[in-house]
């Protein structure tokens, strides 16, 4: 059999954490058709490459010489807000320049579909409206982008705060019996057309006055179809530990898979606290099918609030539609020079993004190299100067956690970028695996160099492509080429033209 492409000469990682394996690849119809071992194993990060031997001699149409890089299973980024970007830039050149193949939205209870037209509240003005798409139907948003791919695949979460923008005439209440109904009923319609789960961001003004009754109800439908749930919780700062609780026993009520997403501490009150948060989800997880992600930075992203930024050591403006001149300025600094206090200056700015300096590096450290973590990026595109963590999350682990920091091993944390998540949302099993590199697992790959792979964004210069990621597949077809690689296919190094992305349910 002649396959369509062979990746010869790489250092193998399964997803799973093992060491990784000298081998040669191949991809045949978008899956991994044949695998070839040389018998050598990594087993230290500092192992450099041992045998002569550079093929086994694979049959294929076309072959990327792996030069004695790392092919591991595409990263699946668990938490993003790519419901929009998916349409509206579908190079998504800013996931798979970072080694993405799967990206999850519709987090923090925010999500495009189902949403009215017409102006929507913060924050979910941050992923919908304006340029942004909404659908009323969850199935025309599936149809819209199965019409016009994107270069990822995606798995979408329905927002519970949607489902209350489209079911409420008020937000700043509880839902009434018959709202509850009919958001179960939305709910309910979403799933069946395709959606994984639902997620909640009871932090946000769209959905604090939700209780916990209110969302065990609205989120009952999940029951049935082994839906997933995440949430932003009601408090990272000072009220986490409560916050878990309220988490758990939604999670518990259900009896549904749950994530905590991006777990931080945020604020000087809830730093060091991450030694609790972690014990507590460890203990919780032997009975709940709990899980966590974080993002690798010491700074957070979302609307502008001006309690958020009391909180905060520094504050920067990312998007500001009224005045895009303040984007990327010191909010502090702007509160003086306008001379307005904090909340006054929030209010005269519109609805804006920012960036807040609220964790502590210790708490970060600790959640990131926890084992149960996974890694999702939270990154918010299509705005202004956007967070780094957009265009870093997944070289910065690499670069900055395993290679510098030492935090953690190579496999380990590829694992919380494949294994572990796909395991979490469903995407291990059927007939194409994903998140895991074994025979007959979808093709979704990324080839990196260790010892380059670094993040490059930064806050002053967030929107940049990372180092040391040198080719990205998706379903088998090559969506990105980095540097390196380019220069010795003598190709042009960047996305390609190919589209493969696919939505997929995870149940
Ligand atoms: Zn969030
Ligand atoms: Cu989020």
């Amino acid at each position: 059999m002649i396959n369509d492409y062979v990746i010869e000469d790489v250092w193998l990682h399964d997803g799973l954490g093992s060491p990784a394996q000298h081998a040669d690849l191949a991809i045949q119809a978008g899956c991994i058709a044949e695998i070839r071992y040389y018998g050598e194993r990594l087993d230290s990060e500092h192992d450099s490459r041992q045998g002569k031997k550079r093929s086994l001699g694979l049959r294929g149409k076309e072959r990327v010489q792996g030069d004695a890089m790392h092919l591991a299973p595409g990263f699946i980024d668990v938490h993003t807000h790519d419901d929009a970007a998916l349409l509206l830039q579908p190079s998504m050149d800013f996931k798979v320049s970072q080694g993405v193949t799967t990206v999850v939205t519709g987090n923090c209870g925010v999500s495009i579909a189902p949403l009215p037209e017409g102006v929507l509240p913060m924050p979910l003005g941050l992923v919908a409206g304006g340029e942004k798409p909404v659908f009323r139907h969850f199935k025309d948003y599936v149809e819209a982008l199965k019409d016009s791919p994107a270069a990822t695949h995606a798995l979408m979460l329905i927002g519970h705060s949607a489902l209350r923008v489209c079911t409420m005439d008020r937000l700043d209440r509880e839902a009434n019996p018959a709202e509850i109904r009919a958001m179960q009923a939305l709910l309910q319609t979403c799933l069946h057309e395709g959606a994984a789960g639902a997620s909640t961001g009871t932090f946000y003004p769209t959905a604090s006055s939700a209780s916990q009754s209110e969302i065990t109800q609205v989120l009952r439908p999940l029951c049935e179809c082994g839906g997933i749930f995440t949430t932003h919780m009601r408090n990272e700062a000072e009220g986490l530990m409560t916050s878990i609780e309220e988490t758990i026993q939604i999670g518990q009520g259900l009896g549904v898979r749950t994530i905590i997403s991006h777990h931080k501490c945020a604020g000087p009150l809830a730093h060091g606290q991450s030694k609790q948060s972690l014990a507590r989800i460890e203990q919780a997880s032997k009975s709940l099918e709990l899980g966590f992600d974080v993002y690798p930075y010491e700074a957070s992203s979302t609307m502008l609030l001006a309690d958020r930024a009391k909180l905060s050591r520094k504050t920067i403006i990312t998007a500001c539609p009224r005045f895009p001149a303040y984007e990327g300025r010191d909010f502090d600094q702007l509160c003086a020079e306008l001379n307005l206090s904090a909340s006054a200056c929030a209010d005269y700015l519109g609805p804006s993004g920012a960036v807040y300096f609220t964790m502590d590096e210790a708490d970060v450290d600790r959640i990131v190299s926890h084992p149960q973590s996974m890694i999702g990026s939270d990154g918010i595109p299509l705005q202004g100067k956007a967070h780094p963590r957009l265009w870093g999350t997944f070289p910065r682990v690499l670069g900055r956690y395993v290679r510098e920091k030492g935090l953690l091993t190579l496999p380990q944390a590829i694992r919380k970028m494949t294994g572990l998540s796909a395991a979490r949302f469903g995407l291990d099993r059927g007939p194409t695996p994903r998140g895991r590199i074994c025979l007959g697992a979808a093709a979704d790959l990324v080839l990196f160099d260790p010892q380059q792979v670094l993040d490059v964004a930064d806050y002053e210069n967030p929107a940049r492509p990372s180092q040391g990621i040198e080719a990205c597949w998706v379903a088998g077809q090559r969506v990105y080429t980095g540097a390196r690689l380019a220069h010795a296919e003598a190709v042009a190094a960047g996305c390609s033209a190919a589209r493969p992305g696919q939505v997929l349910s995870g149940r």
